[in-house]
């Protein structure tokens, strides 16, 4: 049995188990907050500040998907100056980088927190990522104009799921950006097109070819889309699908990041192996 710890979030004591972090307790207790650097199927990199909460006694907001609870501690997490700190995070991501095929969640957030990134000036003049899409062979796109350096992508292809380490951070500061050895194309890269960078991606700069080829041409429509799980029959391990369909056609593949077999990957027959259906 795990050691409970005793903790007040938002003014109500909540007992969590030992080694949660702040933000392990805040979803038990219902609490919802935004995260862009984590994914639960990830090891927490702790680099957007987006989850940002008032810890008592600390002089800086803590990160609560990195910081764990502590006997006594004393946690708000919808203060104005967490608030004002998650808006600023959002209004600075988005004046440098493209943030309009965001995940739905993060979309919600920025409208929630009234994120204006127009305030951060003339977005043509600073924007720091313009770059043309890369698009390299018929299963995803990689659209580095939309990347906010979060390196779930990194994580993904590395040690927390692939392991095949096909990409990670290359250059300093500004120059900071994802990419394949020697920047070699993706089908000349160890890439094996698991397609699980693309299920962690939360701006949409890496995305599924048939959804980016739909959203150029204006036909990418979620709200006519239905989602159905059913498990991969490729192989015998027994992954969960969610095949997403619109318009009778499948247009992209998940999986579920709380399934105890695929912890959200795939591979890249379960991930693009859906054409046979078409037939
Ligand atoms: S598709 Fe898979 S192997 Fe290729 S870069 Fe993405 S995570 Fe790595
Ligand atoms: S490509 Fe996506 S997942 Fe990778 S670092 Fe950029 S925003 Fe994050
Ligand atoms: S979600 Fe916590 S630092 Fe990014």
């Amino acid at each position: 049995m795990s050691t409970m710890v005793e903790i007040t979030l938002d003014g109500e004591s909540a007992r969590v188990p030992e080694g949660s972090t702040i933000l392990d307790a805040c979803r038990r207790k219902g609490i919802d907050t935004p995260t862009l650097c984590w994914a639960e199927n990830l090891t927490p990199v702790n680099v957007c500040r987006v989850c940002v909460v008032e810890v008592e006694g600390s002089r800086v907001l803590v990160p609560s998907c990195s910081r764990n609870v502590e006997e006594g501690m004393v946690v708000a997490t919808d203060t104005e100056r967490v608030r004002t700190s998650r808006r600023m995070v959002y209004e600075l991501l988005a004046s440098s980088v493209e943030m309009d095929r965001a995940t739905p969640e993060v979309l919600a957030w920025m409208d929630h927190y009234g994120a204006r990134p127009d305030r951060m000036g003339d977005r043509s003049e600073i924007v720091t990522q313009a770059q043309p899409v890369k698009v390299q062979d018929d299963l995803y796109v990689r659209d580095y104009e939309r990347c906010i350096l979060c390196y779930k992508c990194v994580e993904a292809c590395g040690d927390d799921a692939q392991h095949t380490y096909a990409i990670a951070t290359a250059g300093r500061g500004f120059d900071a950006h994802i990419s394949t050895e020697h920047d070699v194309s993706l089908p000349d890269s160890a890439c094996v097109y698991c397609g699980n960078c693309i299920g962690v991606c939360p701006t949409g700069a890496l995305m599924f070819k048939t959804e980016h080829d739909m959203r150029d041409a204006g036909t990418w429509d979620e709200s006519k889309q239905s989602v159905t799980t059913t498990v991969c029959s490729f192989c015998g391990v027994g992954c969960n699908l969610e095949l997403h369909v619109q318009d009778e056609r499948i247009v992209k593949v998940t999986s579920p990041a709380d399934h105890s077999v695929t912890n959200g990957h795939l591979c890249i027959k379960g991930r693009f192996g859906w054409q046979h259906a078409h037939a």
